[in-house]
């Protein structure tokens, strides 16, 4: 039977099902999945029972797996997969002023993941594994087409934004949580970093205007006008009708493309009901700009 392809809504995003994760894909069916992932940006696969072996045996397909630093999200650990939970080692909910729950506050906020790093991540999934009861309240991802953001700018900007990079760095975008987030080694270890504005897709050639919160001015302007552009280009990307949001359900498995789409996390309430996805990274091919 051939897997089917549902469209999310009329910009990007696509939920596929009669595929099942949890064993190795024969390469046909494989190249139908990764058709999917460059046309569409988003793949929501509901009722996955992956373990992180099949997840990471799955992920693995598209490119070279990021593993996670040594963090205080993932309790320090370095491994392909990262859990993102407010559950403490112990199994209790952690406490509202709990660093690695201060730290989710800043994927509140609009990016691509690792855009701060010279090579930026290729493709990120999450596996639902516990969720909160209700699925209005889940913990929702929202996701925003920076491909439909690209194609409905005016010409005249198309022109002007062609060859220019944005800096991005990491620190700029978690002092602009309003808290301190980063310490002195993660601001040496993740220094600025120039990103192409524009990213052509390398299988179909389909632009994205690469912006987000990590994004702090633009290479060829005085800081100011960078800054300001790239609030006016955020804007426009993020407008509803290019965004989809996900209401979780267990099991769901949520592959998104971070050359080609945006995504937020959405406020839960998070000292309350337990919560924990995991997440494997497909590393990038290389740096944007030379
Ligand atoms: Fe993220």
């Amino acid at each position: 039977m051939p897997i089917s392809i549902r469209p999310l809504t009329p910009a990007f995003g696509a939920e596929i099902t009669h595929v099942d994760l949890t064993r190795p894909l024969d390469a046909a069916t494989f190249a139908e999945v990764e058709n999917a992932f460059e046309t569409y940006s988003v793949l929501v696969f509901p009722k996955q029972n992956l373990t992180d072996e099949s997840q990471i045996t799955f992920s693995s397909r598209f490119g070279a797996l990021e593993t996670t630093q040594g963090h205080i999200a993932n309790n320090f650990q370095v491994k392909q997969i990262s859990e993102i939970s407010n559950l403490d080692p112990s199994g209790k909910l952690m406490a509202a002023d709990d660093p690695r729950l201060i730290y989710r506050i800043g994927q509140r906020n609009w990016h691509s993941d690792s855009s701060f790093k010279r090579v930026p991540a290729k493709a990120s999934l999450l596996h639902a594994r516990r969720l909160p009861p209700n699925s209005n309240e889940c913990g929702q991802t929202q996701f925003a087409s920076l491909r439909a953001a690209y194609d409905a700018l005016p010409e005249s900007r198309k022109r002007e934004i062609e060859n220019m990079a944005a800096i991005h760095h990491y620190a700029y975008s978690r002092r602009n949580t309003g808290i301190q987030l980063t310490n002195e080694e993660e601001d040496k270890r993740f220094p600025p970093v120039p990103q192409a504005l524009v990213r052509a897709n390398p299988v179909n050639g389909r632009k994205a205007l690469y912006v987000g919160s990590h994004a702090s001015h633009i290479r060829e302007l005085p800081e100011e006008q960078g800054r300001a552009l790239l609030a006016e280009l955020l804007e426009h990307a993020t407008r509803e009708a290019f965004t989809y949001m996900h209401h979780w359900q267990v099991g769901d498995l949520v592959m998104y493309d971070n050359r080609a789409a945006l995504h937020r996390a959405r406020p839960y309430a998070i000292t309350e009901h337990a919560r924990i996805l995991h997440r494997t990274t497909v590393a990038g091919a290389g740096p944007t700009v030379q």
